[in-house]
């Protein structure tokens, strides 16, 4: 990963996504964090969501489509969103953007 490429953290108001965030933000990197605020708060990502390098995605995973869009080839995902297996899968395959984009 070089410092230029964009890290996406899921559950980036959690305990566990806002840490890894913030040593992202705190080492340089483009970080992107998304979370629905289920249950993470904007309380966990208030420090760094003053940082110029962060920028905060109010999504949800399942149903919201346009944060992933942005990503690109050289884009790191980082999954610390609590999703229930069920929807896990789904979203694999979202991001996999089968099977409408495959090309025959
Ligand atoms: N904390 C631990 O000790 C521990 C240990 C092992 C595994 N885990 C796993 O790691 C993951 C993160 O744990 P945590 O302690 O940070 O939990 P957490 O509840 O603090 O953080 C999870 C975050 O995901 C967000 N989220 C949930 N569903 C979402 C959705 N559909 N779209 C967007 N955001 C969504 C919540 O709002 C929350 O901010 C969980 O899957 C947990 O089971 C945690």
């Amino acid at each position: 990963m070089s410092k230029t490429d964009t890290v996406y953290v899921t559950g980036a108001a959690g305990m566990i996504g806002s840490n890894i965030a913030r040593a992202l933000v705190d080492s340089g990197a483009s970080v992107v964090g998304i979370d629905n605020l289920w249950r993470g708060t904007r309380a966990n990502i208030a420090e760094i969501s003053m940082r110029p390098n962060f920028t905060f995605r109010h999504a949800d995973i399942i149903s919201d489509h346009d944060w992933y869009l942005d990503m690109s080839e050289d884009s790191v995902l980082i999954h610390a969103a609590d999703i229930v297996a069920r929807h896990r899968v789904r979203f694999c395959q979202r991001m996999e953007r089968v099977p409408e984009e495959r090309p025959d």
